[in-house]
């Protein structure tokens, strides 16, 4: 385990039975439709990686990237997109994948600027919910972990670029912030 790393919350094995779990209920649900993934940068990547490799019907991969203005950890509800779709998606199912909702203001920004362009359907897989820091309403159509309002780093989350990388997800120690 890295140094900086007060605990472990999730383990890898923990985490990728949960993901064999939500693939097989998501190919269920999208069996006979044209479903477009679109992962959102950079957080959503190792998940929606491993996610799609559960999901046993067709599909097409996309991205977004969204600046949420706010410091490191805390996001501010005011989001700007920095890297858009490449197609249109009428006729097309959409599943947003996003690694954590927090306040959902980014996922609040983000599924109404799609539902508006005019897909056949807009829903949301995320790997963690942090239920307790909800400043909208938004709730997640597929959720891995519901956990409890701590700072959280692996597996694709981020403290200042920082432990993406981890198989596994964590808590911070609190030194590892004053740096
Ligand atoms: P929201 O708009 O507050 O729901 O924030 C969502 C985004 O904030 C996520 O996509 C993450 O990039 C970031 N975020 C929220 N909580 C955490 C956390 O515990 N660790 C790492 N990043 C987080
Ligand atoms: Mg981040």
């Amino acid at each position: 385990m890295e140094s900086e790393i007060g605990k472990v919350l999730l383990t890898a094995e923990e985490i990728q039975a949960k993901i064999k779990e939500l693939g097989a209920t998501i190919s269920q649900d999208y069996q006979g439709k044209n479903l477009l993934v679109v992962g959102i940068l950079k957080g959503a990547v190792i998940f929606m990686s491993d996610l799609v490799r559960e999901i046993k019907v067709p599909l097409a991969l996309d991205f977004m990237a969204v600046s949420s203005y706010g410091t490191s950890t805390e996001s501010s509800g005011v989001v700007r997109i920095m890297k858009d779709l490449e197609r249109s998606v009428e006729e097309t199912h959409i599943l947003i994948v996003e690694d954590i909702i927090d306040t959902g203001l980014t996922l609040k920004y983000l599924v109404e600027n799609l539902i508006a362009r005019g897909p056949l359907s807009v829903k949301v897989c995320t790997l963690l919910d942090k239920p307790s820091r909800r400043k909208v309403e938004v709730a997640p159509d597929y959720n891995g972990f519901s956990i409890p309002d701590e700072f959280v780093v692996g597996y694709g989350l981020d403290f200042s670029e920082r432990f993406r990388h981890l198989p596994y997800i964590g808590v911070l120690k609190p030194e590892a912030y004053s740096k």
